[in-house]
């Protein structure tokens, strides 16, 4: 081994196997820039948390310390607090998991955010080479977490109505054909994360039956269901089914992302491992976390929080979408999102999104491109748009530079002409051939 200062790996072949496609997102640098002021970013995902009422929080949190610091700063439980787990069920009780399918305390199990969530239920139940069914495009951090159990991604296609039934048996069967084993279907059923799509009301009894009839778990993350901009977001999957389902969510997106707490919803017989898998990680979640998740529950208008939220970024979309309708280049299509953070936006004239990171940061201007929400190279014409960050105004300049980007690339096109098609643009032969060549990015910064 060499000495440091090398930028070269000495440890390349000490490495467990499951590292091995283990590359940085390509998103994590293109943050470290998009993050100077001079930039408007419409990059990550970060929630507008100078929303909320920092001067109580920050009383609260004090408080915490002084009054209940000999329970708060020390050790817990790996299931998580008892008082936490109750009021994650009045949360998702508002949500629609309640009545004969409600939710017990019992079933509950506190993560460090809803990635780790993800990971848990990876780590329980993915062996290597098994696969996982999920929308295409997805959640990163979910490629990132499948890949580390070396589990391989098929992509399910999506329209505006979210996840296509038939795309999704056809996907299972394509699977069990080529002899491999779908463990379950990961699903964003509401305002997801990268487009902003809603899968619909009939739509989510056919998923569940499908997935039901194929003996596909399923695992549904939602994040973003309470943030909806127009009314009551359908209820979620595990509202219609206990059996089979695993219900996950995080008070990153509805409270505040730096307490990373979130929770999973299990099947009893699952909920003892997740636990256990848990401990092994972590021995048990921030006991100050969770009290200041629970105190801020029980003592602060948490519902009137949620408002504020969806009213500030139903205006931010407002102002993004209008933006996009008013200056984007004929061609250019774009998700309008009923709840959430995101917009998915997909370029004309086969331009390279990811190509044209450079010259957009060049114009002071940031996405995060589609290709990393894609284990298969997928994405190349897509670019995520954030809207829950930036004030209107800015989103605004944010596309007027975009849309300058854009105008000049196709006009870069019409002088030089096509550029050769890459080779993560060609048409994969079969659908295990996309999961096969994919290698997503861990993209552990990224939300
Ligand atoms: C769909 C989805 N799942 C999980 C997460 C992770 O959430 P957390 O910050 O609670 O770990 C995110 C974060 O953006 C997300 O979009």
């Amino acid at each position: 081994m060499t000495g440091s200062g090398t930028t070269l790996d000495d440890y390349t072949d000490r490495y467990a196997q499951r590292v091995r496609g283990m590359t940085a997102s390509e998103i994590r640098a293109l943050f470290a820039v998009a993050s100077r002021p001079e930039v408007v970013s419409l990059a990550g995902g970060a929630p507008y948390v100078s929303a909320l009422p920092l001067d109580a929080v920050g009383e609260m949190l004090g408080r915490l310390a002084i009054d209940h610091g000999a329970t708060s700063l020390q050790y817990g439980i790996g299931q998580g607090t008892l008082a936490l787990r109750e009021r994650i069920c009045e949360v998702m009780a508002l949500s629609g998991i309640g009545g004969e399918l409600g939710a017990s305390p019992e079933d509950v199990v506190v993560t460090v955010g809803g990635q780790q969530a993800i990971d848990l239920l990876a780590r329980l139940f993915l062996d290597p080479g098994d696969v996982v069914l999920a929308e295409g495009p997805t959640y990163v951090g979910a490629l990132g977490a499948f890949q580390a159990a070396q589990a391989r991604v098929v992509h399910v296609t999506m329209d505006d109505d979210g996840l296509v039934p038939e795309a999704l048996e056809a996907a299972i069967a394509a699977v069990a054909a080529a002899g491999h084993r779908a463990k379950f279907l990961y699903t964003i059923p509401t305002y997801q994360n990268p487009t902003g799509v809603t899968l619909t009301e009939p739509r989510r009894e056919r998923v569940l039956d499908i997935c039901e009839r194929a003996g596909l778990l399923v695992v549904e993350d939602d994040p973003y269901g309470q943030l909806g901009f127009e009314g009551e977001a359908p209820a979620p999957l595990r509202a219609r089914r206990r059996d089979g389902v695993f219900y996950l969510s995080t008070f990153s997106k509805t409270f505040a992302p730096g307490f990373r707490v979130g929770w999973v919803l299990a099947p009893h017989a699952v909920r003892e491992k997740l636990v256990i898998a848990s401990e092994a990680q972590i021995l048990c979640p921030s006991a100050f976390a969770q009290a200041a998740v629970t105190a801020y529950l029980s003592s602060m208008p948490w519902r009137e929080q949620l408002k504020t939220y969806r009213e500030i970024y139903r205006d931010r979309r407002d102002a993004l979408l209008d933006a996009l309708a008013a200056q984007m280049p004929e061609g250019t299509r774009w998700t309008r999102p009923g709840g959430g953070l995101f917009v998915w936006a997909t370029l004309p004239g086969g331009l390279d999104a990811k190509a044209m990171v450079p010259r957009a940061l060049g114009a002071r201007v940031a996405y995060v491109p589609g290709t990393g929400f894609y284990a298969n190279g997928a994405g190349t014409a897509n670019l995520r748009l954030n809207f829950s960050f930036s004030a209107p105004d800015r989103i605004r300049e944010g596309v007027r530079r975009l849309a300058g980007v854009v105008e000049q690339e196709l006009a870069m096109r019409s002088v030089f002409g096509e550029l050769p098609a890459s080779a993560s643009r060609d048409a994969p032969a079969s659908l295990l051939d996309v999961a096969e060549t994919g290698v997503p990015p861990t993209g552990s910064e990224e939300a």
